[in-house]
């Protein structure tokens, strides 16, 4: 078998991908806390917030007040979606040191998601590239509905090679490849994985697997067999996307670093300081954490202290 990657960089998704889909508002003090945790757990990279419309994405209206009560940690690397030059604009005020374009494998998630089919978000996308890369700034390119579409059904591995190479061609840096509704299995994931790898190296290619089928962790450990390394994951397995009825958040960062320290692949996070910022967001909402790990941990402190 070959062998593991021995260290996994988690990009923190829960401010963004989590909290856009919650229906009660969030305030900016609650969300720039959680950063403040997230950050003192060790998470090294952390997507904040996206500059989108504030009709379409009420819930990340907030996004230049949020970044700028940050208090930014050296090493710590700050990303923003910006799905259009407006977005970009608006974001490179807040100073981002990474911005994320958003595009589908899916004709029609692209046109819910941002209202324009495939070719044209790569034309929206391009001076957005362009314009980042002048700002000195890391462009991560997302393709959503890479394992399925909720309005297509299948998506093929050659409809989102077709994305990956667009990306490419105009300069995305990174590629994120995004099971929005979480129906991919690891050997369909390899597939898609294998046609990323065609185009990007395995350090700029990485896995964002929304846990709506209780499938993120075994695509996890199939893409480390693969040698990949850098994986999205939410606080708490916060959120889903609005677009995307149903889908519930992506894997629980808890989760994943229980995983990954379990099989001795350092990640540089602290779990239990982790298990605190999912427990600090879900008290704030109301709610268990939707992490197994986080809930199991918690337990198991509350049991200690009754003991
Ligand atoms: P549009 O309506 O096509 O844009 O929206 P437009 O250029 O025609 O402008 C229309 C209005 O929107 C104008 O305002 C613009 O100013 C405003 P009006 O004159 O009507 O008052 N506008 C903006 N306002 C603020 N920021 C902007 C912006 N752009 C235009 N950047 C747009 C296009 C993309 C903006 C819209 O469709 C949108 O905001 N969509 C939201 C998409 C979104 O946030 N989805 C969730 C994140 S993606 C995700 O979760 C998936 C991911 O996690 C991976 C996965 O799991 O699959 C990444
Ligand atoms: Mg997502």
């Amino acid at each position: 078998m070959r062998s593991l990657p021995t260290r996994v960089t988690l990009v923190e998704v829960g401010p963004r991908d989590g909290l856009q889909n919650e229906a009660r508002p969030v305030d900016a003090a609650h969300k720039i806390e959680l950063v403040q945790r997230l950050q003192a757990a060790g998470c090294r990279e952390i997507e904040v917030t996206s500059f989108v419309s504030p009709k379409w994405v009420p819930q990340m209206a907030d996004n230049a007040q949020v970044m700028a009560g940050i208090v930014r940690q050296p090493g710590v690397r700050y990303a923003v979606l910006t799905p259009n030059l407006q977005g970009l604009e608006a974001a490179l005020a807040s100073r981002p040191d990474e911005v994320v374009v958003f595009g589908a494998a899916s004709e029609a998630f692209s046109r819910r998601n941002i209202n324009c089919g495939v070719a044209e978000s790569i034309e929206r996308f391009r001076p957005v590239v362009a314009a980042a890369h002048a700002a000195g700034l890391k462009v991560r390119g997302a393709i959503s509905c890479a394992l399925g579409c909720p309005y297509q059904g299948e998506v093929t591995p050659d409809e989102v090679e077709h994305v990956v190479r667009l990306m490419k061609d105009i300069g995305v840096d990174h590629c994120g490849i995004a099971d929005t509704i979480g129906v991919g299995t690891p050997r369909r994931v390899q597939a898609v994985m294998a046609r990323a790898l065609r185009h990007y190296p395995p350090v700029e290619v990485s896995g964002h697997f929304h846990d709506t089928y209780g499938q993120a962790l075994a695509n996890i450990l199939a893409c480390l067999e693969m040698g990949l390394h850098t994986f999205d994951a939410s606080i708490a397995g916060l959120g889903g996307c609005p677009y995307a009825k149903g889908a519930t958040g992506n894997v629980a960062t808890e989760d994943v670093v229980f995983m990954l320290h379990g099989m001795g692949i350092a990640t540089g996070i602290d779990l239990d300081a982790l298990v605190d910022a999912g427990a600090y967001i879900s008290g704030v909402l109301g709610r268990a954490p939707a992490s197994r790990a986080g809930r199991a941990l918690l337990a198991r402190r509350g049991g200690a202290a009754a003991a």
